[in-house]
């Protein structure tokens, strides 16, 4: 999923809307259903005659990827959650300076998987490293690259496993995780959201896929003022 195959080769089709592309992010807990929403926001903003590159964090870039094996495998217990932080910021420096920046700069629309907030929420929040340093490793990772809107799929940890218990040949170590885990990253999903309302948009994961990629597309056009 990661590159929109006719923009792999980085020569971005030419844009029906002048000026720098949109840096659009999509966050939730695991199981809110962000990959069904993330492809459905893609072609609803390609029907608009605009060019879209789809990413996902952590990943998108070949060090990106690299890091993300590493993440996730299941054999990686011993990891400690420093290790963890920083694999993820540096899987997200790679791919602003790889990816997101020319793009952008071409005048690209980015849609992301993930972005910084996911660290905030599940290393900050969720296992309690401290959130002002998390900032900070941020910052160094992205710089000025921040992202135009920011979707929150929000859904409760119930529901959330049960749509993850669907796909139990899916769990890897990072989606082994117990209810209340999951109950302090979404808490702190909500904290970072309130905290900047201009960017985020809060939508209830719950809700049919259809209508809620409806609802989300309209949102972002419409706050975009486009
Ligand atoms: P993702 O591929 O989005 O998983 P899913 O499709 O199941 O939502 O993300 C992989 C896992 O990595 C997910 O459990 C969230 C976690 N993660 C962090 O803990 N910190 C981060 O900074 C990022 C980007 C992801």
């Amino acid at each position: 999923m990661l590159y929109n195959n006719n923009e792999k080769s980085m020569g971005f089709r030419s844009q029906k809307l002048a000026g720098p592309g949109r840096l659009i992010t999509l966050e939730g807990i695991d199981g809110t259903g962000k990959t069904t929403q993330i492809s459905s926001l893609a072609s609803a903003i390609r029907k608009q005659d605009i060019s879209v590159l789809e990413l996902r964090e952590p990943g998108g870039t070949a060090i990106g990827e690299a890091i993300r094996r590493i993440l996730l495998d299941n054999r990686n217990t011993g990891m400690c959650s420093e290790s963890e932080m920083l694999l993820f910021a540096a899987a997200r420096a790679q791919l602003v300076r790889e990816v997101i920046r020319p793009a952008l700069a071409a005048g690209t629309w980015v849609v992301c998987d993930r972005f910084s907030d996911s660290t905030l929420a599940y290393q900050g929040y969720g296992r309690g490293a401290d959130l002002e340093i998390i900032e900070k490793i941020n910052n160094l990772a992205v710089g000025s690259c921040r992202p135009d809107r920011t979707v929150l799929l929000d859904l409760s940890p119930d529901a959330a496993l049960e749509r993850l218990g669907r796909r139990p040949d899916k769990a890897d170590r990072l989606d082994i995780e117990g209810r209340t885990f999951m109950k302090r990253v979404r808490e702190g999903y909500l904290a970072i959201a309130a905290g900047e309302p201009q960017r985020f948009i809060v939508v209830d994961a719950g809700q049919p896929a259809r209508a809620l990629a409806q609802e989300i597309f309209s949102k972002i056009w419409g706050g975009l003022g486009i």
